[in-house]
């Protein structure tokens, strides 16, 4: 396949990336959490993405907990020197499996070792705080003592590049006033636009947008609108799905998640499409009739 026909890329902080990457979380067990079903079937994922020239690989310690980053360190160490590895904090697990905060200053610095150490690295690329106030999505609350202290990390050399995740833009503005801010990772895609406008201002200053759940996540994107044009331009649903998010603005970074090379192989494909102004304009209805 010619993933390397994929749309000019972007950047994370001074390190090039492709618009087209990958994200792990669905590499661990049912939940995100504990081990895959098959584990060398995952780890065949991840190779096959490196071999297809997918340069971002998005992944977090609180993925099984642990479990992805022990894979990409089986699968892809000693490093290809382009791989771009973004992890996030801010997060832990319960014995249950529950998603728990975890953003005091102590866990934090536990949080980076943990992923040095266990992604075999000594600076990690970027690292993304994750925000959770109690709700599923961005909540409005102050991120600015983690941030400091992910930025304090930052001048010790542990961190090169700083992003936030599950963000309102009060808290991308509170973070940037702190730090360097390279990436915004939230929730978005053709049927969840929230974003919009967000995604535009970041673009302006130079800083990535990397969607989370670009296929709509656990619940995957269903549209008739959807269906229709991708049997016109000869693709796949999650095909177009991708197709649009790499149109919809040039800040915007892919990670879609799979445990399936089949898909992989899939997705990247996707930046192969060329979607006509009139199916742009087709799908960009179903945000709107969404509800936004
Ligand atoms: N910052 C945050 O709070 C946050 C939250 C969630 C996720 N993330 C990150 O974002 C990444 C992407 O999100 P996600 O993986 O949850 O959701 P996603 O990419 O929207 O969708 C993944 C789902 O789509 C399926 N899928 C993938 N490619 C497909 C294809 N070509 N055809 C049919 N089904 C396909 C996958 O199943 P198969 O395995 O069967 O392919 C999986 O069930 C994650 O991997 C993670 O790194 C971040």
């Amino acid at each position: 396949m010619s993933y390397l026909d994929v749309p000019a890329g972007w950047r994370l902080g001074d390190r090039p990336v492709r618009r087209l990457g990958y994200g792990a979380m669905q590499l661990a067990g049912p939940g995100v959490f504990g081990p895959p079903r098959d584990r060398a079937a995952a780890l065949a994922v991840l190779r096959a993405a490196v071999e297809a020239g997918v340069d971002h690989i998005d992944t977090s310690d609180f993925y099984g907990p642990h479990v992805t980053n022990e894979l990409i360190r089986e699968a892809l160490h000693p490093y290809p020197d382009d791989l771009v590895l973004v992890t996030k904090v801010g997060a832990r697990r319960g014995a249950d499996g529950a998603w728990l905060p975890a953003f005091t200053r102590e866990a934090l610095i536990e949080a980076v070792h943990d992923n040095l150490r266990r992604l075999g690295l000594d600076v990690l690329d970027v690292v993304n705080f994750r925000a959770m106030f109690g709700t599923h999505g961005p909540a409005e609350g102050s991120i600015a003592e983690p941030v400091a202290v992910l930025a304090e990390l930052q001048r010790e050399g542990l961190i090169r590049h700083i992003g936030v995740s599950n963000v309102t833009p009060a808290q991308i503005a509170e973070a940037r006033g702190i730090c360097p801010i390279v990436c915004v990772q939230n929730h978005y895609n053709l049927a969840h636009r929230d974003d919009d406008a967000l995604i535009d201002a970041l673009g302006a200053d130079g800083i990535a947008y990397v969607p989370y759940f670009p296929l709509g996540g656990f619940t995957k994107l269903q549209s008739s609108v959807l269906d229709a044009v991708a049997a016109r331009v000869g693709a796949t649903p999650m095909q177009v799905a991708l197709a649009w998010l790499l149109r919809r603005a040039r800040n915007i970074l892919l990670i879609p998640g799979t445990s399936s090379v089949a898909h992989l192989h899939e997705n990247l494909a996707a930046g192969r499409i060329d979607l006509p102004e009139d199916a742009m304009a087709a799908l960009n209805g179903i945000g709107a009739t969404a509800g936004g």
